[in-house]
């Protein structure tokens, strides 16, 4: 039977398109260190300097600076005039990679590429064998989450996101028990307990690293009063009191049994409370996802952290992508009889689900 040949121009396209991947992903990576260095808020405070003057006010090593700015320049990120040798960051583009920036510091996100890419071993040994990858594996995963949880929730806590809840912020005022599950470095529930002094907040994590980043913010913030921290394995929550609100962010679909933490987290909620989850927005079907302005960047986050941590537990490995049909559908598992999925102009990632009993 002959071949069938090869539709040359699409052919011819999508090898082009595979360039473009390898040149992408290698400036993904390079955004990484940029932001790391702090190579991107020096060159925001710099006018027009070289190499020499950036690596002396970013306090690093010339030659590679040098090498990096190589990058940089070809990859369209930061200009170059060869005449003076200066570079330049255009102000335009460090709208969206200087902590000055911050929401809006995409270079914050590009330290996921890096990150996950540490454990490719370890998940290609995976593919092979099954099993998984676990936390212990990502020595910056807690420090990385918390930047991202610094842009994404933080800013948008109060205003737009507790309100999506309705009469929440005025029942947080007046004082109610709170608890953040999967809290990570406890950063939502001591923005909460600083803005909200009558009411209390309790977070748990399984991570003891993170719990520690917790009790030491709210050290730093003055918070340890009304905010306290716990080393707790979320799927047996055993609360001797009920909440007025549950909240988790980004740390349902990683959890080994996802099911047993819903239902304890039904079970600990007072028969008024809100169950308040942001999760990973999407669809739980692949062809759905298409048009997601990030779909293959949360396909790779979930391959190689969300899902792996799970797997490697034994566990359901939902993945980040688990998506809405699948989170409403377990969440009605879980006894919730009211689910409302809401989006936010400023997060395209997430999905936020207010959950009742009903
Ligand atoms: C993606 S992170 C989100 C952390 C935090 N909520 C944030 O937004 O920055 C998920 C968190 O869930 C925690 N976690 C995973 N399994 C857990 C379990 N069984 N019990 C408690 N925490 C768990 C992890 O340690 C991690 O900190």
């Amino acid at each position: 039977m002959a071949m069938q040949e090869l539709d040359q121009a699409k052919a011819e396209q999508f090898a082009d398109r595979m360039v473009g991947v390898l040149n992408e992903g290698s400036i993904a990576l390079m955004t990484s260190i940029g932001h790391r260095t702090g190579l991107f808020d020096a060159m925001a405070g710099l006018p027009p300097s070289t190499s020499e003057q950036i690596a002396s006010a970013a306090d690093l090593n010339e030659r590679y600076v040098r090498e990096w700015l190589g990058a940089m320049v070809v990859g369209k990120i930061v200009e170059h005039d060869p005449e003076n040798g200066t570079y330049r960051l255009p102000r335009e583009h460090a709208a969206f990679l200087t902590r000055a920036a911050s929401p809006d510091n995409i270079a914050a996100f590009a330290q996921y590429i890096p990150l996950l890419g540490s454990v490719e071993d370890g998940i290609v040994e995976s593919f092979r064998n099954g099993g998984g990858v676990p936390y212990s594996a990502f020595p910056r995963f807690h420090e990385v989450m918390a930047e991202d949880s610094g842009q994404t929730v933080l800013p948008a806590l109060k205003d737009h996101i507790l309100p999506l809840a309705p009469g929440l912020p005025g029942r947080l005022e007046k004082g109610i028990d709170v608890l953040d599950v999967g809290c990570g470095s406890g950063r939502a529930m001591n923005l909460l307990a600083r803005t909200f002094p009558n009411s209390r907040f309790v977070g748990y994590d399984l991570s003891e690293e993170a719990i520690a980043r917790a009790r030491a913010e709210a050290e730093e913030h003055g918070t340890t009063t009304n905010a306290r921290f716990e080393v707790k394995d979320a799927a047996t929550l055993d609360e001797g009191v009920r909440y007025d609100l549950i909240t988790t962010f980004d740390a349902v679909h990683d959890q080994a049994d996802p099911a047993a933490v819903l239902e304890g987290i039904a079970n600990a909620l007072k028969d008024d409370g809100v169950y308040l989850m942001q999760d990973i927005a999407g669809s739980s079907h692949h062809h759905n996802n298409l048009d997601h302005p990030i779909g293959p960047f949360l396909y790779t986050v979930s391959t190689m952290h969300c899902m792996t941590v799970s797997l490697a537990q034994g566990g359901a490995g939902l993945g980040a992508m688990w998506g809405e049909e699948k989170a409403k559908e377990m969440l009605k598992q879980a006894g919730f009889k009211e689910v409302k999925v809401e989006q936010l102009p400023h997060d395209f990632q997430n999905y936020y689900y207010i959950a009742t009993k009903g």
